[in-house]
């Protein structure tokens, strides 16, 4: 049986590669951005866990309801003896279900840039499912790195990505990523990805700015990460969150507003903020079905099978790697 300190984790050491860079290059850039992957520190993935609660985001309940609903289908499309990757793993709610049912578990690889949330979470993991093997991987998954292979056999590998994380990918990158991913499932490989859907601008608007404030916290603890693992100096009252809905490319984009004229040192770098002057933080893409259909085909996949809520606010989709 594992026991915490015998979790074989794989560490890539993904922020210490890149977090200075990225973080310089975007607030350099014009108009200035940084990258949404660095919200998930200790602090961030614990604010993230708090936006699934909120009423106002749909997101997580209605998929965790296609899940439950459609759970025998799911498991009889994956088959039995499958490694099962997991990209983004968070708290891996959700995957508890697929752990419950999926016969005869090759291994379960759960790949988090959140060390601390990963380690964590496969602990709880690896003490509920001890006959599973779990081989947790510390990575940015956009990068390289590669994939644990458990003992015993396996039948095939089955990326398991929830939560609609693809949206925060511009559809050319998603195209990219999605393609490096049929070739890291190898031949027979499988995709049970959540993808959240077009819908009424006022509903997503309420889910990217809840009464509570939780997405601000969120989209803000991004700089509170920058001063504490940066030499910076971001006064956190003089930004202010904003999440609009662009229509015409079919995403959500959030922001971090500057209140006024200001300047802040960042690595000894001064970065200069006009009144009302935004950074980029985030994209979240909503789909049709036929777009993303045609998105994951032209990455290799095929779509064998899209779940719906009856609103049809969020998808749970298969698909196979083409031949
Ligand atoms: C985890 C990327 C799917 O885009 O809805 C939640 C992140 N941002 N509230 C999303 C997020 C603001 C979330 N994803």
């Amino acid at each position: 049986m594992s026991s915490p300190d015998t979790l074989p984790l794989l560490d890539f050491h993904p922020e210490t590669e890149s977090f200075r860079d990225e973080v310089l290059t975007g607030l350099r850039d014009d108009p200035k951005h940084l990258p949404s992957k660095f919200f998930y520190d200790e602090r961030g993935s614990k604010l993230f866990d708090a936006i699934c609660e909120l009423d106002e985001y749909y997101l997580t309940r209605t998929e965790l309801a296609i899940m439950k609903m459609h759970l025998g289908a799911m498991v009889d499309a994956l088959g039995p003896r499958v490694r099962l990757v997991e990209y983004g793993s968070g708290s891996s709610l959700k995957t508890r279900l697929l752990l419950d049912h999926l016969p005869r578990l090759a291994g379960y690889v759960p790949i988090d840039i959140s060390r601390e949330h990963l380690l964590h979470a496969a602990e709880e993991i690896a003490a509920q499912y001890p006959d599973v093997p779990i081989l947790p991987v510390c990575a940015d998954y956009t990068s390289d790195y590669r994939l644990p292979d458990p003992d015993g056999d396996v039948e095939r590998t089955v990326v398991y990505y929830p939560g609609s994380t693809v949206g925060n990918f511009t559809p050319d990158t998603a195209r990219t990523f999605l393609t490096h991913m049929a070739k890291q499932v190898g031949p027979r490989g499988g995709l049970l990805i959540g993808v959240d859907l077009q819908k009424d601008e006022a509903v997503l608007r309420a889910a990217y700015n809840d009464a509570q404030g939780v997405t601000a916290a969120f989209n803000k603890n991004l700089l509170r990460r920058i001063n504490r693992q940066l030499e910076a100096d971001f006064d956190l009252d003089r930004f202010r969150h904003e999440a609009v809905y662009n229509a015409a490319e079919g995403r959500v984009e959030m922001y971090l507003v500057s209140e006024s004229a200001q300047r802040v040192a960042v690595e000894g770098v001064g970065v200069s903020f006009e009144a009302g002057e935004r950074i980029l933080t985030e994209y979240s893409y909503k789909y049709t079905v036929d777009g993303f259909a045609d998105l994951a085909d032209r990455a290799g996949w095929s779509v064998e099978t899209v779940w719906t809520d009856d609103q049809e606010l969020f998808s749970v989709q298969y698909a196979e790697r083409k031949a």
